[in-house]
């Protein structure tokens, strides 16, 4: 059992990969201010207590309601839209933000659903949280990136739902009750594309929720300056961009990965290395290239 690698990756934050990243997603800096804040009262509870003596004579019973809360996160929405990348960006932040030292991501891998032993998805996964907590000390942090997680959040009242993976979603919660114990230096993120098979029991637990969506035109628009800055594109130009990639004849809106991870990738191929890249060959591929389908969410 020890040989499955329960994390893909551990990464020491701050990262300065991931610091140059967030400078390339659009809106990071709204979204991280909100999560951020939300976070930051779970992280000083202690302070919290005497702002309640201070300004409410300590009679503010809401005070001990929020230090109730769970240092865990939810991001959901479609595909392509962000959710990982802001995960990894918003953790990279808080640590830089909170001046700690030897602080840990880790992102763990969909092989806790191990190999369909009985017991084991919940074993790996209550490992997995063993090793995060340990990683997190005095002055250290340690955020855990549970991505994808549909299958191991999902519901325990969905009718599929096996006797395995109601263990596994268990393990989930007492992991996350657990953690309230250190004081917010254990923090969860959890990455799903279906909110809505999520139990309702962790989407109760969610300190922070956060929705993502595709891009909108004036998003996309954005994208396309920020990314195609240097071929100075005319304005009728960035307008065809930003229309060929929206809603059109039964089909949704690009995702921001539609744009960054196929159409750039296509339209280069188109030019090098023979001669620059030029708008042709964006609307070439645009014109061609349809957006991801939709996940529903039911
Ligand atoms: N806010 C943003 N601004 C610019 N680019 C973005 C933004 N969000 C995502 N992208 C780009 O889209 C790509 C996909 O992002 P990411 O993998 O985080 O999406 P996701 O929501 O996790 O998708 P999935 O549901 O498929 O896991 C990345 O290449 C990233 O650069
Ligand atoms: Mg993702």
């Amino acid at each position: 059992m020890n040989e499955i690698k329960i994390f893909d990756s551990e990464t020491v934050l701050p990262d300065s990969g991931l610091s140059a990243k967030e400078q390339t997603l659009l809106g990071f800096e709204k979204r991280y201010e909100r999560v951020r804040d939300q976070l930051r009262l779970l992280l000083s509870m202690d302070e919290l207590g005497v702002w309640n003596k201070k300004h409410h004579g300590g009679r503010l019973a809401l005070c001990a309601l929020v230090a109730e809360q769970y240092p865990l996160a939810i991001f959901h929405g479609d595909v392509g839209t962000g959710k990982t990348a802001m995960a990894e960006c918003i953790a990279n932040r808080l640590i830089h933000e909170s001046h700690t030292e030897d602080s840990v991501l880790f992102k763990l891998s969909n092989r806790v659903r191990g190999s369909g032993k009985v017991g084991e998805m919940g074993t790996l996964l209550a490992e997995a949280f063993h090793k995060v907590t340990q990683a997190a000390g005095r002055g250290r942090r340690a955020i855990l990136v549970i991505d994808e997680a549909d299958s191991l959040a999902a519901a325990r009242s969905q009718n599929h739902s096996h006797h395995e993976d109601k263990v596994a979603v268990n393990t989930l919660i007492q992991g996350i009750d657990d953690l309230r114990r250190y004081g917010g230096r254990v923090v969860v993120i959890l990455c799903t594309n279906r909110s809505s098979v999520v139990d309702p029991a962790l989407l109760r637990r969610a300190a922070v929720t956060e929705e993502f969506k595709r891009p909108s035109g004036d998003e996309r628009r954005q994208l396309f300056v920020m990314d195609l800055g240097a071929l100075a594109l005319t304005e009728p130009e960035l307008r065809y961009l930003v229309d060929s990639t929206g809603e059109r004849e039964g089909h949704p809106e690009w995702t921001y990965s539609d744009i960054r991870t196929r159409l750039y990738p296509a339209a280069l191929a188109l030019a090098f290395p023979n001669g620059p890249l030029r708008f042709d060959h964006l609307r070439t591929v645009a014109a061609t290239m349809q957006a991801s389908p939709v996940v529903e969410n039911l």
